[in-house]
């Protein structure tokens, strides 16, 4: 694997042996000294064209904890607010001799197609609405540290599904791992295709989870409604989409004992999510930023260091 632009480029063994680096790389977190030698003398920007708190923080501690060198380079700041197009900008920070783009943009592709034009590696940290393939592997991080292995372990994933990068990359991770997805939402935030997806359909949140729909459910991931992304009226109001969608604490009391509660953050606080479920026993949301550093040491460390290689933790 010489990028990670999708979760479809991870096959099983691929997808485990990341996790399982991940896993190994955990432990540094509570160290008091936090740093593993592997990356050092690499250079890594973080090339980032739309905000983002977790995703740049987390792969900036990853690549320092690995002692490679990290730059964050953002829009705002940068030549992109001068008009220079994507290309010029990723071909003049990748003659810098750098080692890694971690790259963020709001054009669903752009991250594939930057990775045509440069000959180092490229890791896709979120293009658009498509894809957020180290987002999909630090969820089955954290899925897999609750429920062991995700063979038949059945997930909901519920909210904004058509503005959801998230939600395609978990579709895709989760199945490859051999979970079952189901995805509920209403109607207008599915995207067209919706039903070619390996994954059940369905609108009714209260159905699904006390299992009457698609069966006993073991997770539940909650989406952030993407206001920014909308341009039209996908649901009456805040209001109704709490009351039809949202995690209330008589919801939360319909799922089984252990299942976790996941959400990639940021959340919005009494829309998607009540605080009793962001902050509930069920609430893993963060072990799941936690889960975020260690899994991007182990893909920056395979595709820099090479697969073949084993870390000393
Ligand atoms: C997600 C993203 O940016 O796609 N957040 C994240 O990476 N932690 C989801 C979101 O913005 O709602």
């Amino acid at each position: 694997m010489r990028n990670l632009l999708s979760a479809a480029d991870l096959d099983r063994d691929e997808a485990t042996a990341i996790l399982d680096t991940a896993a190994r790389m955990h432990g540094i977190q509570t160290r008091e000294v936090k740093k593993l030698p592997p990356l050092r003398g690499r250079t890594i920007v973080n090339l980032f064209f739309e905000d983002s708190t977790r995703t740049r923080s987390s792969f900036e501690i990853a690549g320092k904890w690995l002692s490679a060198d990290v730059i964050n380079v953002s829009a705002k700041g940068s030549s992109v607010s001068k008009g220079e197009s994507l290309r010029d900008t990723a071909l003049t920070v990748a003659a810098m001799g750098v080692d890694a783009l971690v790259v963020r943009h709001h054009a669903s592709g752009a991250v594939q197609r930057l990775a045509s034009w440069v000959d180092c590696v490229v890791v896709n940290a979120g293009d658009g609405t498509h894809e957020h393939p180290t987002q999909a592997l630090l969820d089955a991080y954290t899925l897999r540290s609750r429920l062991g292995s995700l063979d038949e372990r059945h997930v909901l994933i519920v909210g904004d599904i058509t503005h959801s990068r998230v939600a395609r990359s978990n579709v895709l991770l989760l199945t490859t791992l051999g979970a079952r997805v189901t995805l509920v939402a209403p109607p207008t935030l599915l995207p067209s295709g919706v039903g070619t997806w390996p994954c059940n359909v369905g609108w009714d949140l209260d159905e699904a989870l006390s299992g009457k729909a698609f069966g006993d459910v073991d997770a539940v991931m909650m989406l952030r409604v993407q206001r920014e992304r909308m341009n039209g009226g996908y649901f009456p109001n805040e209001r109704e989409y709490a009351i039809g969608y949202g995690l209330s604490p008589a919801r939360l009391d319909l799922l089984p004992e252990h299942a976790p509660v996941l959400h990639p953050g940021p959340m919005n606080r009494g829309l998607e999510i009540s605080s009793l479920a962001a902050d509930g026993p069920h609430s893993v949301v963060l072990d799941q930023v936690q889960a975020g550093v260690s899994v991007r040491m182990a893909v920056l460390f395979r595709l820099l260091a090479g697969a073949g290689e084993e870390v000393s933790v």
